[in-house]
């Protein structure tokens, strides 16, 4: 991503703030994954939003009307002995060239120069809850110029959620984020592909998602999205399974579940499809089910709808199945009303896609479902889960868990289907497997 692109997005936050405030943004810290060993870090999303910067131990400030630089970036100094184990750091030095800042300081200067920032600024905009340690160090420094308030000292009044403002911005994307989100998409479909051509009976759930790592790392997704899911039989029941140490019994249905990030940006999708390469009757006649709630829901992410239509169109098609299938009896009217569908139809068919899986922006605006705009982007991912001791359902249904999930750009005309490549109509499924 150019850089500067996180700088058109820290003028259009800028503009968006009170006057009279300041914004700051504290980076990731490294977190430890045993006694010594870190996590591999990845940089917090709404700080790489802003800056692009990828290091830990660094802040941001956005300090609107400023005459030495609005932009203001602290960050670790350059140290060749650190930078010989560890790599090279930017260094505040260099900071301004790099990464279009105004200003750059060293992070050890921060106590010295934040509180000198906030001084004579009526609005601090944080992230307050998401770095407790830099919480309490602001609201230090903010005490501090309290203190000196009788000697003239200005301390600022009113802390401010930075989300809103920020997380609007996030929620609709932009030429340059869309091309990496189709990049992600089309790093996930080519994984997908070659999940279905390696299942056969007796693999383990494992050495599928190592296939789909293989495709995400060696095409430059280091990471994926979100831990992959591997459920063979059963366990696609699960809703969070991530074990994927069975092995993977011939007749059963896998479900994967598995996005690469890129560059950032995520994606997230879903099939599912049968061990041996063939579904079965009852196989079938669910996987249809959902399928057809899936076209659906995707005809309805149209620009101007709420953002519950996909979800409640998904839903009516499915209760509709179960109903067909007798895997639910009753008026579908009260089915739907009194949520028993639940039962089978556990989670909510959409949510936001972007630098987080999951990602940011209110789902209601002022108590009711914000509506669809071009630029945003959901998945739309219906499911129908019959556990393995599921009373109501007969034996035969019994331990199938199916998910068809896609990523959907709204677009001025409609939508696009980021994802549409990967094979989910069951013949193209079964010509996949056999290819
Ligand atoms: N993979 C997480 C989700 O589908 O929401
Ligand atoms: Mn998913
Ligand atoms: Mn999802």
């Amino acid at each position: 991503m150019a850089i500067a692109e996180h700088r058109r997005r820290r003028e259009r936050l800028m503009r968006m703030m009170e006057p009279g405030s300041i914004a700051v943004l504290p980076a990731a810290e490294e977190t430890m994954r045993n006694r010594d060993t870190a996590h591999l870090f990845r940089q917090d999303s709404d700080f790489y939003y802003l800056t692009g910067f990828e290091e830990p131990g660094a802040l941001l400030v956005l300090a609107p009307g400023r005459a030495h630089g609005e932009v203001i970036l602290f960050c670790q100094e350059r140290d060749p002995v650190f930078e010989r184990w560890n790599g090279e750091r930017v260094g505040p030095d260099r900071a301004q060239q790099v990464l279009a800042v105004d200003d750059a300081f060293p992070m050890g200067d921060v106590e010295d120069i934040l509180p000198g920032l906030l001084e004579g600024r009526e609005r601090i905009y944080v992230t307050l809850g998401e770095h407790p340690a830099f919480d309490a160090d602001l609201l230090g420094w903010v005490k501090g110029i309290r203190a000196r308030e009788a000697s003239g000292a200005r301390p600022p009044g009113e802390f401010v959620a930075l989300r809103h403002l920020l997380h609007d911005l996030r929620l609709v994307k932009s030429a340059a984020e869309l091309k990496l989100m189709r990049k992600a998409a089309g790093i996930t479909v080519g994984a997908h592909l070659r999940a279905m051509r390696t299942t056969k009976p007796g693999l383990t759930e494992a050495h599928i998602e190592a296939e789909i790592i293989h495709e995400f790392m060696r095409n430059g997704a280091r990471f994926p999205a979100y831990p992959c899911i591997v459920g063979a039989g059963a366990n696609a029941c699960i809703m969070h399974y991530v074990r994927n140490d069975a092995t993977m019994k011939d007749g059963d249905l896998v479900l994967v579940d598995a996005g690469c990030e890129y560059q950032y940006y995520a994606s997230d999708v879903t099939r599912t499809f049968p061990i041996n390469g063939r579904f079965t009757g009852e196989q079938r006649a669910v996987y249809e089910i959902v399928l057809a709630a899936q076209a659906a829901a995707i005809k309805a992410a149209q620009p101007g709808a709420h953002f519950n239509v996909p979800h409640e169109m998904a839903i009516d098609v499915m209760v509709d199945g179960l109903l067909n299938e007798g895997l639910l009896n009753g008026d579908k009217a009260e089915i739907i009303e009194a949520g028993t569908y639940q039962q089978f139809c556990v989670h909510k068919t959409s949510h936001w896609l972007g630098i987080d899986v999951h990602d940011v922006g209110d789902y209601r605006v002022d108590g009711t479902w914000r509506a669809l705009e071009p630029g945003m982007v959901i998945t739309v991912e219906p499911g129908i889960y019959i556990a393995k001791d599921e009373p109501d359902a007969p034996q035969r249904f019994r331990g199938m868990g199916i998910r068809i999930e896609d990523d959907v750009l709204i677009t001025k005309t409609g939508n696009e289907v980021l994802t549409a490549a990967a094979p989910k109509q069951i013949d193209t499924i079964e010509a996949a497997m056999h290819g």
